[in-house]
């Protein structure tokens, strides 16, 4: 089934000048570009991103780091594109990431994890409609 999904090219990766090796992955994996823009955003948009995640240990510096400089929201298309690109992400920490995965070759720990993604349908038609009005 044909799916969408919202993806961030987090700061630590626009930073180190990886954005492109990053979008590569995806594209050399069939997936195809729908939307994308760099941005910054504010404090009070990463809570509405991770609203979830408020109350947890992790999120004060996870807000601090996705606030710290541009990063880069997408929309990529594709069958089963949710699934797919978490298996291209590997684990959301780096250091347990499968080898050849994005956040195990572009990651370092915690929060800079390289990129983002939705986990379900129903994260990505909340995330979508977020970052870019859609
Ligand atoms: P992300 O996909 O952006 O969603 C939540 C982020 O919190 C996650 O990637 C990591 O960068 C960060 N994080 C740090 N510690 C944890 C944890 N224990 N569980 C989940 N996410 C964590």
């Amino acid at each position: 089934m044909s799916e969408h999904t919202l993806v961030i090219i987090k700061p630590d990766v626009v930073e180190a000048g990886n954005a492109g090796k990053v979008l590569a992955r995806y594209e050399e994996a069939g997936l195809t570009i729908e939307s994308m823009e760099l941005r910054e955003i504010t404090g009070e948009f990463a809570d509405q991103h991770y609203a979830e995640h408020l109350e947890r240990d992790f999120y004060p510096p996870l807000r601090e780091f996705m606030t710290s400089g541009p990063l880069i929201p997408l929309i990529l298309s594709g069958e089963d594109a949710i699934a797919r690109v978490r298996a291209l992400n590997g684990a959301t920490d780096p250091k347990k990431a499968e080898a050849g995965t994005i956040r195990a070759d572009f990651g370092e720990s915690g929060p800079r994890n390289a990129v983002h993604a939705s986990d379900s349908p129903e994260s990505a038609a909340r995330e979508i409609a977020l970052w870019f009005n859609r």
